[in-house]
């Protein structure tokens, strides 16, 4: 009997609305999937079996240890709540965006100069960080995926420096159900961030690149580019 191909593992760190959400997306895909809250698997084990079911409750560190692509599903002023090291290696998918109501009033992840996922590449230096999954809310998450081809799949936008990072992220997005958009570097991934048109909206495609592609007209993009045109450029 040929061998049947395995998925890669997907690692969620973060068993909110956002990774709960990730978690069955991955599962229904064909994922093994385990996921993490701040503290032990027990705490959120009935969480997951209900919805998640076929993810695997585990601590951060094993979920690491565990997974292929790492996906970060917590609130970015938890990051350094990681040890900076602990990512060395991996490809990780970042859906983290800076809240003030959740994450406090940070200077440091407010910077629209930079991205909050270039801070986060900054701080986990030897992992591989590909901006994904930010844009869209949990809920549309939840109900958008649709089987490639489908008339009215929506998109994912991606951002990263690394090339093959870049691809093995857009071809999970695939597998979730969603069309991968590439945005550009890290530093574009500003486009996808609050304040810009598409977060918070559902969109085709098409209709998502041309509004990554309209950014710059936008009101928050010239706020960007006349933040940036200050900033040394090794900076940002
Ligand atoms: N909500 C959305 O629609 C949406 C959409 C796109 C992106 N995002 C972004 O996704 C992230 C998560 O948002 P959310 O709405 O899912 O938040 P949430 O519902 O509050 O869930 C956050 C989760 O992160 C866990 N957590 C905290 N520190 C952790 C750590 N060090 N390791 C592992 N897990 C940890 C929390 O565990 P405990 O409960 O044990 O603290 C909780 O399970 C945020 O950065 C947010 O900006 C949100």
């Amino acid at each position: 009997m040929p061998d049947t191909p395995t998925r890669p593992t997907i690692g969620i760190l973060g068993a909110g609305k956002v990774g709960t959400v990730l978690a069955r997306l991955a599962v229904a895909a064909g994922h093994p999937v385990v996921i993490s809250g701040s503290g032990s698997p027990s705490a959120i084990s009935l969480i997951v079996d209900v919805l998640a079911p076929g993810a695997t409750a585990a601590t951060s560190a094993s979920v690491i240890e565990q997974s292929d692509v790492v996906i970060l599903a917590f609130p970015l002023g938890k990051l350094h709540s990681i040890p900076p090291d602990a990512l060395a290696g991996k490809l990780v998918l970042d859906a983290m965006n800076y809240w003030r109501d959740i994450d406090g009033d940070r200077a440091d992840l407010q910077d629209y100069t930079t991205t909050t996922s270039a801070i986060v590449q900054h701080y986990f230096a030897s992992a591989r960080i590909v901006k994904a999954f930010n844009h869209m809310g949990y809920h549309d998450l939840d109900e958008s995926a649709r089987p490639k081809s489908a008339p009215d799949r929506a998109a994912i936008a991606i951002a990263g420096d690394d090339p093959a990072g870049l691809r093995r992220a857009a071809a999970v997005i695939d597998e979730l159900g969603f069309d991968p958009v590439e945005a550009g570097g890290l530093a574009e991934g500003v486009r996808l961030e609050p304040g810009s048109e598409i977060f918070g909206a559902r969109l085709s495609a098409s209709e998502l690149r041309a509004a990554l592609d309209r950014f710059p007209h936008s009101e928050h993009g010239r706020r960007v580019a006349a933040g940036r045109s200050q900033q040394p450029a090794e900076t940002r």
